[in-house]
């Protein structure tokens, strides 16, 4: 498990500038005046800060941008790192600084960041977090190093350490995602992925394992028939978050998690095959957001559950062309293995609509390659029934930045899944491959209930990093689903 920085609040205190160790970051307005602190600095480093803050490439800066002095003179820091910040700044320009000082201060030693009377110093140690995380489970030497501890110095600590709980739990909720999505499948089994989701009860969540004979009593032969060729036993996973009014319909969160998906008899190239081990991406976001509402004690009801399958060829692989009967009864003609995420989608669907009666459901998934072609890595495909709720979910998306486009459904789409011998064949063809996908899942969604389906493939992990993550898993999603949870599902 990747830690968060271990992170503390402290009072303003311009006589420890000079001791501090490792990483000190410290606020310029954007005027170029240098408040109290930045003056200790400049005083401190003999004018070294005053000089760079008058230089052409400080002056192109935005705000939340930074430039770092190396080794500055009179301080104990190795790095000192100017942020164009004012002390007003917004929410999502304060985020990106911290994230911009964590990327320069990326050492293995601390940091210390002096946010004066910043008003939304909290959005700025979350950007901070989610910035400083590196996967190293698998690294036998020190590689990519991580800031282990960020001291906060404000003029009001308690009250940025307050608002900053809200934040760090989100950002702990993201770290679970991307460890998950960054494990290689031969560690993160279905079974290992699981034992991962029962340590989720220490928060208050309570984990529920379904395992095949239980599947197979509910009828889930849809998800079942694509964990057939795997020496991994499928699972579905109920996670339950109550902390909301007992008699409140909760949100259902509904993830993919295919922990590697070879494309099974339909097998895929080999080129880029090992991608396929974040094809669980959905099950990692719903697992985040129940860390995130865990944590931040959320007042709301919140079910998470996620199909755990891994998509392999053998003997006792489904074959295409095999017909199955979903949880809902209905029949679908297994014309491409590959497709096999809306399979598993379709039976955890139907299932926490008949169990739980949710308010609304949102599903997640590294579904179609189709969405890369269409918006590329910087938006995640948005699909719903409902406007209102559509409108509520980007725009919680866009306050946290996370890229996402709303696509359309239609009767027209869906008649592409029409199957010669079975209710419905899982593919529609080339054309707008990421829609007719979502009008497979659309079918096994009740005509009343509010629903959106974000397909991640694109988003869910990047060969580039991001401002908030390095390259990899990005955790996108546990941040707007948790605001929309926050701005929508709280009494
Ligand atoms: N897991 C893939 C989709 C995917 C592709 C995720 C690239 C992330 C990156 C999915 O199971 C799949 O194979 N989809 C097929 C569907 C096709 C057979 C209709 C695809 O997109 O090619
Ligand atoms: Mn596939
Ligand atoms: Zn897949």
């Amino acid at each position: 498990m990747t830690d968060l920085a271990k992170t503390t609040f402290t009072e303003t205190a311009l006589d420890a500038l000079a001791e501090a160790e490792g990483t000190l970051a410290v606020l310029i307005g954007a005027d170029g005046k240098l408040g109290r602190t930045a003056a200790r600095a400049n005083r401190l480093s003999r004018g070294a800060v005053a000089r760079a803050v008058e230089s052409e490439a400080f002056g192109k800066l935005k705000q939340g941008q930074t430039r770092v002095l190396g080794f500055p003179g009179g301080m104990a820091a190795e790095r000192l790192v100017l942020v164009k910040l004012d002390r007003t700044a917004d929410a999502e320009t304060a985020r990106r600084a911290g994230a911009a000082i964590a990327k320069a201060a990326s050492t293995g030693a601390p940091l210390r960041i002096e946010a004066d009377s910043l008003r939304r110093a909290a959005d700025l140690v979350g950007g901070a977090l989610l910035r400083n995380y590196a996967f190293t489970a698998h690294k036998s030497a020190n590689g990519a190093q991580m800031v282990p501890e960020i001291t906060v110095a404000a003029t009001k600590p308690a009250d940025v350490e307050a608002a900053a709980a809200a934040p760090i739990a989100v950002a702990g909720g993201v770290f679970l995602t991307r460890d998950l999505t960054n494990e290689p499948a031969n560690v993160l089994t279905t079974t290992e992925f699981a034992t991962r989701l029962e340590a989720l009860s220490d928060l208050g969540v309570s984990v529920e394992v379904l395992e095949e004979p239980a599947l197979a009593d509910l009828g889930m032969n849809a998800l079942l028939g694509v964990g057939r060729g795997s020496v991994s036993p499928s699972k579905v996973v109920v996670m339950r978050w109550e902390g909301g009014a007992q008699d409140a319909a909760p949100l259902a969160l509904v993830g993919k998690g295919v922990v590697f998906d070879t494309g099974g008899i339909s097998l895929k190239p080999a080129g880029g095959m090992e991608d396929m081990t974040m094809d669980m991406g959905g099950a990692a976001v719903v697992a985040g957001v129940m860390h995130a509402v865990a944590a931040r004690k959320a007042p709301a009801n919140v079910v998470g559950l996620v199909g755990l399958v891994e998509n392999m060829p053998d003997g006792n692989a489904q074959r295409p062309g095999d017909v199955v009967t979903s949880m809902k009864g209905d029949t679908i003609e297994v014309i491409n293995t590959d497709a096999e995420g809306r399979l598993v989608l379709a039976d955890v669907l139907w299932y926490a609509q008949d169990r739980f009666a949710p308010a609304a459901m949102i599903d997640l998934a590294t579904l179609t390659g189709a969405v890369i072609i269409g918006l590329g890595h910087h938006n995640a495909g948005v699909f719903a029934n409902d406007d209102a709720l559509a409108e509520a979910f980007l725009a919680a998306a866009g306050a946290e930045e996370e890229g996402a486009w709303r696509l359309p459904l239609g009767p027209a789409y869906d008649k592409q899944l029409s199957s010669r011998i079975a209710d419905m064949s899982n593919v529609g063809g080339r054309p707008a491959g990421a829609i007719t996908a979502a009008q497979f899942l659309q079918r096994f969604v009740k005509d009343d209930m509010p629903w959106i389906h974000l397909d991640i493939a694109g988003v869910a992990s990047r060969k580039d990093g991001t401002d908030f993550a390095p390259r990899g898993a990005t955790g996108w999603g546990v941040r707007a689903l948790d605001r929309l949870i926050a701005e929508r599902f709280q009494g």
